[in-house]
């Protein structure tokens, strides 16, 4: 017999339970009014590990500020999705929502005809205008910092004089390319400046924090930085309670403190261990037993999913990195000692940093060191025959 299960672990699948973030909604409703009132906000850049639930978060905030009239959309920058035509897409649609407005059908045609600018010289498979090649010579710049700007401008002047703010929603900034990420820092930089009513809302890995730092010093100015960590005692509680009330299920307070103790609080485990004890019991208390008895489903489930994808992005020499950091035995750890557990020169280690933490599996903290992304990463990899294999060679 089907039973419908309350838990969805999965990647921004909205819980029916969003446990811990009424703080966060509550400042950014405040952020959403003042924006409304046409007084310009900063933008909110959220940071946090792999399954915290950013995207979620930044889902509820959409879903809020959409709520208040303001105009919103949703950016997931991927490596093969272009930033730069999402951004015209979406500066587009905002055109449309507001043209019927007499008031501002010039500013509609001024901000066309800068996404023109943007699109026909910075988005290689454009198809977004078809222009004439005397067009698009006329249209042709060769600076995407000002080209953005223009953009970004035009369209807050009219956001600003047809009253309807503007939220974007970026989400995966660490995988924005950097000529992209100055780009966007700039142009928000100068509509601020004018008094426009644009925000952003960015999520992404930590190592975001240190790239918008790098690219623009003003940027720590111009962004307000959260960092999205895991769960409380109390928050984890209610996190894995609250789903199945409804469904008169309860909880002994063992069976809670084992599930709290497995997941140490990370939003994405929660829902996946509670999904398999849930799916594994008729009962409607759920006491410690049960717990104990989807344990090894659990982590395997994890292995299987959560953790081996990002594995498999790996190349030899990244995953014998990571076998170094884990077996540096603390975590963050130092660049010289993983480079000593790999028996090489610090130098020669650069590029597979490098390479990992482009790929999003680690990041640095704070200097010359480094951590996983992924919550609980170094457990998988020390369960992993590969690396009991190679331990025994070193
Ligand atoms: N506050 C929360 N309370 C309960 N469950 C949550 C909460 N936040 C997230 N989750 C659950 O955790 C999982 C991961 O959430 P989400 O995809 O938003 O994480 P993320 O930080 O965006 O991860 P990634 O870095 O991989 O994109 C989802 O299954 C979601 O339902
Ligand atoms: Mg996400």
């Amino acid at each position: 017999m089907f039973k419908p299960n309350p838990y969805r672990p999965g990647a921004g699948l909205m819980p029916t339970f969003l446990a811990g973030r009424d703080e966060d909604i509550q400042s950014m409703e405040q952020m959403f009014d003042a924006l409304i009132m046409n007084i310009p906000m900063q933008s909110v850049i959220y940071s946090g590990l792999r399954g915290v639930g950013k995207t979620v978060l930044i889902n509820r905030l959409q879903k809020i500020a959409e709520g208040k009239g303001i105009f919103c959309k949703h950016i997931e920058v991927e490596t093969r999705n272009d930033f730069i035509s999402q951004i015209a897409t979406c500066s587009q649609m905002f055109l449309r929502e507001v043209s019927a407005k007499e008031k501002v059908k010039q500013l509609v045609r001024k901000s066309l005809d800068a996404i023109k600018s943007l699109v026909v010289s910075f988005d290689p498979n454009g198809s977004t205008f078809s222009l004439s090649i005397q067009d698009r010579e006329l249209y042709q710049s060769n600076n995407l910092t000002q080209s953005l700007t223009d953009v970004f401008t035009s369209i807050g002047e009219t956001a600003y004089e047809s009253e309807t703010p503007i939220c974007f929603f970026i989400d995966e900034i660490q995988y924005m390319k950097v000529e992209e990420l100055g780009s966007l820092i700039a142009a928000l930089h100068r509509t601020n400046q004018l008094g426009y009513p644009v925000m952003v809302i960015g999520a992404g890995l930590p190592k975001i924090y240190k790239m918008l730092s790098d690219e623009k010093t003003y940027s720590e100015r111009l962004f307000i930085y959260k960092e999205v960590g895991s769960l409380t005692y109390e928050q984890s509680e209610k996190a894995i309670t609250e789903p199945v009330k409804k469904l008169h299920v309860l909880y002994t307070k063992a069976a809670v403190d084992q599930i709290i103790n497995i997941t140490k609080g990370y939003p994405f485990f929660i829902q996946q261990f509670c999904k398999l004890v849930y799916q594994n019991t008729d009962d409607k208390v759920i006491e410690l037993e049960h717990v104990e008895k989807v344990l090894p489903d659990f982590f395997k489930t994890l292995d299987e999913g959560f953790f081996k994808v990002r594995y498999e992005r790996c190349s030899d020499s990244d995953k014998k990195f990571i076998f170094a950091m884990v077996k540096c035995n603390e975590l963050p750890c130092t660049i010289s000692n993983i480079s000593k557990q790999l028996g090489k020169k610090g130098k020669s280690i650069s590029p597979t940093r490098a390479q990992l933490i482009n790929k999003g599996i680690i990041y640095p903290v704070r200097h010359k060191e480094l951590d996983f992304t992924v919550p609980e990463f170094s457990g998988f990899i020390q369960r992993l025959d590969e690396y009991k294999e190679w331990c025994k060679k070193q």
